[in-house]
């Protein structure tokens, strides 16, 4: 998209952390907003935010992870709004730590937040995009979208899902006028670690370190540039871009770091058949 002013963008996530800094980036471009989230009161005070930009915002408290809630909200938002220019698939949470710890229902969830979510709003959504002259949608993945590590398996796979989908949708509609950015963070100072579930067993930390971090505000930055020249996948922060770099190119590097003081097991001894188990093989 070349110019966003007086367009109309729908933003999921968009009461905090980089939705949040999404929104208000695009209010002050002169956009109207259709902000969306689970955390109504959060996002009451970003509407109202975005407001004193002087455009049009409107908020719906939606889960996301939820389908019919998905369906309510689109269809309210196409029928106040009448189209849309942009969207921007943002919600998100994770769960950090031991995979085998982690319970089928927050698996479940994280998937339907991370993966579903834009699948669906994407899908119910492409008929007014792919009726303006020319619109776009971005799609909040992550540097864990590239690379995979551990204490984020189901994290990274709905990442590399949603990096797909991306990659996918842009060569679909690569002869329209729809864009499509696929932006890939390194780690963001926002909440999205500090209220993830856990595992028991080892106490990670709730943060990642400092120097790793950068602001909502910047990621936002880059994300608007993204858009206005068509990016088709954004990685910000040089570890992040270094670290994608030694994936793509030296694959076996990782994976050798990876394998570092693995854990040696002494010689296992297996069980020999029972005398019922040589029975039943005859
Ligand atoms: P955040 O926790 O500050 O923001 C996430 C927003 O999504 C919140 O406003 C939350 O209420 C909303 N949300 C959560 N579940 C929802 C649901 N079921 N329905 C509707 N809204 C829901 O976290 P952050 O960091 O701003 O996350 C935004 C996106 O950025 C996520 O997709 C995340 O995976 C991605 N990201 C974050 C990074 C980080 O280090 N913080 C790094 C790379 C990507």
């Amino acid at each position: 998209m070349q110019d966003l002013h007086n367009k109309i963008a729908l933003v999921t996530g968009a009461a905090s952390g980089i939705g949040r800094a999404i929104a208000l980036r695009l209010a002050e471009e002169g956009m109207h907003l259709y902000l969306v989230d689970i955390d109504s009161s959060q996002l009451a005070e970003v509407v109202s935010e975005a407001r004193r930009a002087g455009v049009i915002s409107v908020g719906r408290q939606c889960d996301v992870g939820n389908l019919e809630q998905i369906n309510t909200v689109v269809e309210y938002g196409l029928t106040r709004w009448g189209k849309f220019d942009l969207l921007v698939n943002n919600a998100g949470i994770t769960y950090f730590g031991q995979t085998d710890e982690m319970s089928a229902e927050h698996c479940e969830k994280l998937l339907a937040i991370n993966l579903h979510a834009p699948m669906h709003i994407t899908r119910l959504l492409l008929p007014t995009l792919l009726s303006q002259p020319e619109a776009h949608i971005l799609n909040v993945a992550s540097f864990y979208g590239l690379i995979g590590t551990r204490r984020l398996a189901a994290y990274t796979a709905s990442k590399f899902g949603l990096v797909g989908f991306g990659e996918s949708l842009r060569a679909e509609y690569a002869r329209t006028g729809l864009g499509v950015t696929t932006l890939c963070p390194g780690f963001v100072d926002t909440k999205l670690f500090a209220t993830a579930p856990r595992s028991e067993s080892r106490p990670f930390s709730k943060q990642p370190p400092a120097w790793m971090l950068t602001s909502p505000e910047k990621i936002a930055d880059r994300a608007i540039r993204g858009i206005l020249r068509n990016d088709a996948l954004v990685v910000t922060q040089s570890y992040a871009k270094l670290a994608y770099f030694a994936k793509r190119f030296f694959p076996g590097v990782i994976d050798f770091a990876n394998h570092l003081s693995r854990k040696r097991f002494g010689k296992q001894t297996i069980p020999p058949p029972t005398e019922e188990e040589r029975r039943n093989a005859a």
